[in-house]
């Protein structure tokens, strides 16, 4: 089982469309994958289940907002117990392999950072440090307890921020996929979001350390790619006024940039959210339609490719 993070400090990038349709392509190629909804926007709840489902089924006790508060009052359920596989896409994933698991969010998970933030801190260093542990090896130390053969793949959709959710999301992964838009600021905060990491990584590793007689591990999570998004093409190229950003961005250190890249359609990804189903898997065959759905098998290729998982 592998985990993944997509991460990117600023909304509206492509973070929820690329864990949607990463989700949906790999589960039709055959694996079993497990979406977190860390945001409270819960737009990938919504690119799956039905506002009305989720008030009827899901909102009081089967998100992960719930789940994080059950540990806050001490009397923990366990991911196992708000985990759910969506209908829509269970249907079309009827004669595959694979399949999609969610667990939904919720819009009080806003509220959550602060419950945690209030959790930091101690008597002493020594207190302070393993409170800083536990707090932020929350989500990691629950997904140790998932069968490791149940899902071959975690990928967990991340809020626009660098909050203590966020965190806990990046000390549970394995990589971190970032999607970005090319323009002056999104790249400007990828190497930002590189460094703020490693600095996140070093001290709860420094932490892990020192800590004396308990079995906290150190972790390792790498970048894995930056994906591009909404790129327009001219000519089967992306337009010259993107491709100074996309070089600005290869040249950066600690990250590699994925030669796939998801193109920008303003009508298909427009009405995917109600459809219920991710672009991927709504089998256009021709036209400008279907080289976006190509573009996304692309990412998704070249995405196992990078974590290592045989499709
Ligand atoms: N390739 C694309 N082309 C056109 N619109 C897109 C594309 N990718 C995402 N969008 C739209 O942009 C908005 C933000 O995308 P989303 O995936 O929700 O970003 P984030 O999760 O980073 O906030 C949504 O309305 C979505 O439908
Ligand atoms: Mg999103």
């Amino acid at each position: 089982m592998r985990t993944v993070s997509v991460i990117n400090y600023k909304g509206g990038v492509g973070k929820t469309t690329l864990t949607s349709n990463l989700a949906a392509e790999l589960a039709w190629r055959g694996l079993n994958v497990l979406m977190i909804d860390l945001d409270a926007q819960a737009s990938l709840t919504f690119s799956f289940i039905t506002p009305d489902d989720w008030s009827d089924n899901y909102a009081d006790t089967k998100t992960v907002k719930a789940w994080f508060d059950s540990i806050e009052q001490r009397n923990p359920i366990s991911l196992a117990d708000i985990v759910f596989t969506p209908n829509r896409i269970s249907n079309a994933l009827k004669y595959r392999d694979g399949g999609v698991d969610l667990i939904a969010s919720h819009l009080g998970l806003i509220n959550v950072d602060l419950d945690l933030a209030t959790k930091l801190g101690g008597a002493n260093l020594t207190q302070a440090k393993r409170n800083f542990l536990s707090v932020h090896s929350m989500l990691a130390t629950e997904l140790d307890e998932i069968d490791q053969d149940k899902y071959d793949l975690v990928l967990i959709d991340c809020p626009p921020n660098f909050n203590i959710v966020t965190k806990t999301a990046i000390i549970a992964s394995d990589y971190i996929l970032v999607p970005a838009r090319p323009d002056y600021l999104s790249t400007l905060g990828i190497d930002y979001l590189i460094r703020s990491t490693n600095t996140l990584i070093k001290e709860y590793n420094e932490f892990a350390e020192l800590d004396d007689g308990t079995s906290t591990t150190k972790i390792d999570p790498k970048f894995l790619y930056v994906v591009f998004t909404m790129i327009q093409e001219y000519g089967g190229q992306p337009i010259s006024a993107q491709r100074p950003f996309m070089a600005k961005t290869k040249r950066l250190s600690g990250i590699k940039v994925m030669d796939a890249y998801i193109k920008r359609n303003d009508t298909i990804f427009g009405d995917a959210p109600q459809f219920g189903l991710p672009t991927v898997l709504k089998g256009y065959s021709s036209g400008s339609h279907a080289s976006v759905v190509e573009g996304l098998e692309d990412v998704a290729k070249e995405f196992c490719i990078g974590i290592g998982i045989k499709i």
